[in-house]
């Protein structure tokens, strides 16, 4: 019986039906699949994934790819696709068509597995109101198999990294959407994920509490994890993230280091210029570096909704 095998690269025979051939088979099959997902697969890699929602196409045949320990930013306006796509990457949401593979594995035909090497802090943040801070993440830490004795002492010190921990008698329901903000991204974190899919993670929260955060992205980015954030703050982008895809009306419009897109930017404005279309956006001027912000009105065509008029606000 011929077989694929991802590490190998090509087919490889498992013959005979005696126990110990079986045996040894099996045993191959899991260290192989141990060793497939440590090497060189990217950490998150799409295949023309798509959702549609009745007549909408939310999100249109796109390919991410993004690698192994990288602070990747996925970008676009309103109602661009981005919660669709995050929810498809971690299972939340089944997709129309196309295949998603994390470190290596197909979502669909491996979701535990894949669950258990992940953190996610979804759109709804999906948190359970009735109980305190420590309850809920004694709780999570438990359902991602901890024992007892690590679960409590992660929750203690997320509680205290997190400065949730003074008033341990309040229940979630009653904290503050900033606090909710912090609890669920330790919610995410506890079990010590390799890849983090954070939806939005500093919208609403305070100058504080966004510090604490970036302060806890940046030290799991220091220790190898891959984080995928959503964001429509471009400065903080900006200032985390190395990589970045800016999806636009559910298409994949950019992709890869914010160098790279600045330079294709530019040199796209560039020729532009030469042809003499006009554009409502400046040139940049010869070494002027752009920021994301101007990047991503570039790419996505727009213009600062501040210019434009309401004639009737008078
Ligand atoms: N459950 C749903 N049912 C119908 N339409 C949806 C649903 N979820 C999202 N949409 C639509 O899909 C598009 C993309 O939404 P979303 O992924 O939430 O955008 P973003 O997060 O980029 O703001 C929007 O037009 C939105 O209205
Ligand atoms: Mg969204």
């Amino acid at each position: 019986m011929a077989k694929y095998s991802k590490v190998l690269r090509r087919p490889v025979s498992i013959t005979g039906g005696n126990a110990q051939t079986s045996r040894f088979s099996l045993r191959f099959r899991r260290c192989a699949r141990v060793v497939d997902t440590s090497m060189d697969a990217p950490a998150i890699s799409t295949e023309n994934l798509t959702r549609r929602f009745g007549g909408l196409l939310a999100v249109d045949r796109i390919n991410l790819r993004v690698t192994p320990g990288q602070f990747f930013g996925f970008l676009g306006p309103n109602g661009a696709g981005k919660s669709t796509t995050i929810k498809m990457l971690t299972g939340l949401l089944a997709p129309s068509s196309g295949r998603i593979e994390i470190l290596g594995r197909d979502l669909v035909a491996d979701p535990v597995d894949v669950k258990r090497q992940i953190g996610v802090v979804p759109e709804g943040m999906a948190l359970f109101g009735r109980l305190t801070g420590a309850e809920y993440l004694n709780f999570v830490g438990r359902m991602y198999g901890l024992d007892r004795a690590t679960a409590a002492q992660r929750t203690s010190e997320l509680l205290e990294f997190m400065q949730l921990a003074d008033q341990p008698k309040a229940l979630v329901t009653d904290y503050s959407h900033g606090m909710q903000k912090k609890l669920a991204l330790a919610a995410a974190v506890i079990h010590g994920p390799r890849i983090l899919f954070l939806d939005e993670p500093f919208e609403g929260v305070d100058a504080l509490a966004s510090g604490t955060l970036k302060a806890m992205l940046q030290r799991m980015i220091a220790r190898g994890a891959t984080i995928f954030l959503t964001s429509h703050v471009l400065e903080i982008v900006e200032r985390l993230c190395s990589h970045v895809a800016i999806i636009h009306r559910g298409q994949l419009v950019a992709q890869g280091s914010l160098e790279e897109l600045r330079a294709g930017v530019q040199a796209q404005t560039a020729v532009a210029a030469g042809n003499g279309a006009s554009s409502q956006l400046p040139a940049a001027a010869p070494g002027e570096k752009l920021t994301l912000e101007e990047i991503f009105l570039r790419i996505v065509g727009g213009s600062r909704i501040a210019d434009q008029e309401l004639s009737w606000l008078g």
